[in-house]
């Protein structure tokens, strides 16, 4: 038998490609940027599977007219990108990679919660910028003041893997922990985060640092709305490293050029890359960083043999150990037979 064709929409660190070369006719798009659609479209109406990233986008239109289709793994926990409705539909299996990325992306979550409350960043260009020296005094008592977290609340909204792993964090910084989720954590899961469920809208009221944790769903677009904005404490901290698009992105420049926010974090953007002349990039009070939530070697490349295993599971006619679409084994088992 000829082995499946699989499509790979950039390359990945570490060697997982190579491993799935046994089992697959790997084909590799080479290029630093993302495939355009039209050519996605071309590689899957020919490929039995596919390698995709978050911004590839996997409409119903591409796997409805990719008949030899069979299985979607995702480089990626968030998979918002492709329509998982109709991939069950058709029979198509779609894997992610929870679990691998959680640590780093709490890390990242704290480094801009950290950078955000104590204006890192600003501070790094008054010195390299010669600014401090020409102020010509090594210390003030009022050189760029920030915020202190110790003691305060932190609001996390979306209490998955990641933000069970910010909130844990919180512990080490002597935070008080709030949090929202469509689902409430068993009693003694919130006892061992010493975390307190509340309703979205008093979390907005009571968080000193809000942090989202939630993926990109129809209800979650638009979440932190103007009205949610203009609700929140005064002088609060708002970082987001799970999608823009929860964000109303305008309406959160607005709460920071006014002061109503004190600063914000983010990793993540309606767009991106995010356009250089946006209004958030012309503040001070905002940490910017281009979607590097999972951005370390260790979990990069646990996440391309994650990637690898679930095709490897799947061409051995196994399920994947994190597939998706569940019900889609009801719809054709596990393999190419
Ligand atoms: C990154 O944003 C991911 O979903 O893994
Ligand atoms: C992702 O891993 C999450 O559940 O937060």
């Amino acid at each position: 038998m000829a082995k499946p064709r699989l499509f790979v929409t950039r390359e990945l660190p570490g060697n997982a490609l190579k491993r799935l070369e046994e089992y697959y006719d790997v084909n590799l798009w080479e290029k630093y940027q993302a495939p355009p659609y039209e050519v996605l479209l071309e590689e899957a109406r020919k490929s039995d599977a596919l390698v995709t990233l978050l911004t590839d986008r996997v409409d119903c239109n591409l796997i409805s007219s990719s008949p030899r289709l069979r299985i979607i793994s995702q480089y990626a926990v968030g998979y918002d990108n492709i329509d998982i409705e109709c991939a069950t539909k058709h029979g198509v299996y779609v894997t992610n990679t929870p679990g691998v990325l959680t640590e780093a992306t709490a890390e990242l979550t704290w480094a801009l919660i950290l950078a955000a409350a104590r204006r890192i960043v600003e501070a790094d260009r008054f010195v390299r910028s010669g600014e401090w020296y020409r102020t010509g005094t090594g210390w003030h008592p009022m050189m760029l003041l920030g915020t202190e977290l110790y003691g305060k609340t932190l609001g996390v909204i979306g209490m998955g893997r990641i933000g069970r792993a910010v909130a844990r964090r919180a512990q080490g910084f002597g935070m008080k922990v709030i949090y929202y989720d469509k689902r409430r954590l068993p009693p003694e899961e919130e006892k061992k985060l010493n975390a307190q469920y509340v309703p979205l809208e008093r979390l907005i009221e009571e968080a000193d640092v809000i942090t989202i944790h939630t993926p990109l769903t129809p209800e979650t677009e638009g979440l932190i709305n103007r009205e949610r904005l203009a609700r929140v404490k005064k002088g609060a901290i708002l970082v987001n490293t799970a999608r823009g698009k929860i964000v109303d992105l305008d309406a959160l420049a607005e709460a920071l050029r006014e002061g109503r926010l004190r600063a914000a974090g983010l990793d993540v953007f309606p767009q991106e890359p995010l356009p250089p002349d946006h209004p958030i990039t012309k503040l001070d009070n905002v940490v910017l960083a281009p979607h590097i939530g999972s951005a370390t070697w260790e979990t990069r490349t646990r996440m391309a043999d994650l990637v690898a295993e679930n095709l490897i599971a799947f061409y051995e006619g196994r399920v994947p150990p994190t597939l998706v679409n569940k019900d889609v084994v009801n719809v054709r088992p596990p393999g190419f037979g």
